[in-house]
């Protein structure tokens, strides 16, 4: 039994004699126990055992306050388990638990220092199932040709995990150790495919847990509600979202073409930007709108449930046009956050003004945020090739006064990096001239030297996209 105050304690008075084979013999008795490796359900009380001879020293508390920094690196550690007790049966002094693996060197530390012969023991020590990390229970359990799952994500309440063909077998006893060790997890689910479908959730599976998959998350200072089977969600993207908001000033206008549930939309309107933000997914949209209520900031935020093209052609360019005649301050940001697909949307921009309504919508030009992914070996430019790929899908090269900014969002798999390319949406990008078309329909099979196969994750190591 662990706790603060030692219940039972098995002293017995050792000399100091430690050699080699006595250290790498405890080493291997420091994991869980290997007699469970290979059952595919959790056998708690196989977890229960006892380590002999755990090198340890009895202080009282001024000897506790003078070693305590020298003793420090050479500390027992499990989890759930104080390396330093009080000891219950005698007041005013205190255990200090040893690594086995590390005494040589205490020896040499304390044997100058402290009467080493009295105050050195070796005790009995009781461990239970509490007391092991998740990998190192993982570790006993799984064939040892099986790698443990060590990444996942974390939304609100939900552990979400990606595991390989080989490791679903063991799918329900990792769920539960992953529920028993992660501190305010209530459900563990399990990716079934990757994201392939229009509104970028993915089918899961409950492994552990509660059948509950409405979570409250908070990012950036926002509350936002959704039910993750339902809606696209990404933890990884917080960075992102905050950068690209800090970028944008308060009295600008965001058009998230590509909303969810309101990540970038939402702390936007905080900051006092206006936002028209849409979503096709009608479950994205509902939750969209309601954490435009929960954050208060309806006001600001006007919500639509439509095609990403639709939208632009339509209410994006209303509001752009209108705003032109009223001579209102602050820039436009297009926000377009789907990035296997968005680039086919930048086609909107031909035709998409009459002459007139271009001239007067350049003279401050709305900036456009496209993400994509660019596939290609560690050597290679992947800003270089991000650029490329954009004026691709444009059929424009984008000038340095046009281009803003290209940058590195995140890795989403060996050789495969999420970027953004922000630019503005100058006179002769919006104008058809056939001249600047002509890298237009270029090797269009190019792509996927760009995406990869269908610009879609197909490595399992890596979460949602
Ligand atoms: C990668 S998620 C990004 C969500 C959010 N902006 C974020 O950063 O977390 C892309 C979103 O686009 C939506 N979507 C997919 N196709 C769409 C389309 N044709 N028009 C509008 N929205 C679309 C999906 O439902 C999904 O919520």
């Amino acid at each position: 039994m662990i706790g603060s105050r030692i219940v039972q304690l098995n002293i017995h008075l050792s000399k100091v004699q430690f050699n080699f084979y006595h250290q790498t013999s405890m080493a291997s008795l420091l994991v869980p126990p290997t007699s469970i490796r290979g059952k595919n359900s959790l056998d708690y009380e196989a977890f229960n055992i006892t380590l002999k001879n755990i090198p340890c020293v009895v202080l009282a508390d001024q000897y506790l306050r003078q070693f305590i920094n020298k003793l420090r690196p050479f500390f027992l550690k499990f989890r759930s388990f104080k390396s330093v007790q009080s000891l219950e049966t005698i007041d005013g002094q205190y255990i200090v638990y040893l690594d086995p693996r590390k005494i040589k060197n205490v020896t040499d530390v304390l044997k100058k220092e402290i009467l080493w012969n009295k105050l050195y023991k070796e005790v009995e020590l009781k461990l239970s199932y509490i007391n092991w990390q998740p990998h190192e229970v993982l570790n006993a359990i799984l064939p040892e040709d099986i790698e443990v799952p060590t990444s996942f994500s974390q939304v609100g309440h939900i552990i979400h995990l990606n595991l390989r063909n080989e490791q679903l077998p063991y799918k329900n006893v990792i769920g539960q150790v992953y529920l028993d060790k992660i501190p305010n997890v209530k459900t563990v689910v399990n990716k079934v495919n990757i994201i392939d479908n229009v509104y970028r959730n993915f089918a899961m599976e409950i492994l552990a847990g509660e059948q509950n998959t409405m979570v409250s998350v908070k990012e950036n200072g926002c509350i936002y509600h959704f039910d993750f089977s339902k809606v696209y969600w990404n933890p990884r993207l917080g960075t992102e979202h905050f950068a690209l908001v800090n970028f944008m000033k308060k009295g600008d206008v965001l058009y998230d073409i590509f909303a969810g549930v309101g990540p970038f939309a939402v702390p936007s309107a905080r900051k006092g930007i206006r936002v028209l933000a849409n979503d096709l997914n009608p479950e994205s949209y509902k939750w969209l709108v309601k954490n435009a209520q929960v954050n208060k900031v309806t006001d600001l935020l006007m919500a639509f449930n439509k095609d990403g093209r639709e939208f632009l052609k339509v209410d994006v360019k209303k509001d752009i046009v209108e705003r032109r005649e009223k001579n209102d301050n602050g820039s436009e940001h297009i926000v377009m956050n789907l990035p296997a697909l968005a680039v086919e949307f930048l086609d909107v921009f031909e035709n998409w003004l009459s002459s007139e309504e271009i001239d007067k919508v350049c003279l401050n030009p709305p900036v456009v945020h496209v993400y994509c992914f660019i596939k290609a070996s560690k050597s290679d430019d992947f800003y270089a090739l991000a650029k490329l790929y954009i004026e691709k899908k444009l059929g424009y090269n984008l000038p340095s006064e046009s281009l803003l900014n290209i940058h590195q969002v995140r890795n989403i798999a060996s050789n495969k990096e999420m970027m953004r390319v922000s630019f503005l949406l100058t006179k002769n990008m919006l104008k058809e001239e056939p001249a600047m078309k002509k890298l237009k329909h270029v090797n269009d099979n190019d792509d996927d030297n760009f995406l990869g196969n269908n610009g879609e994750e197909q490595e399992q190591d890596k979460e949602c996209i």
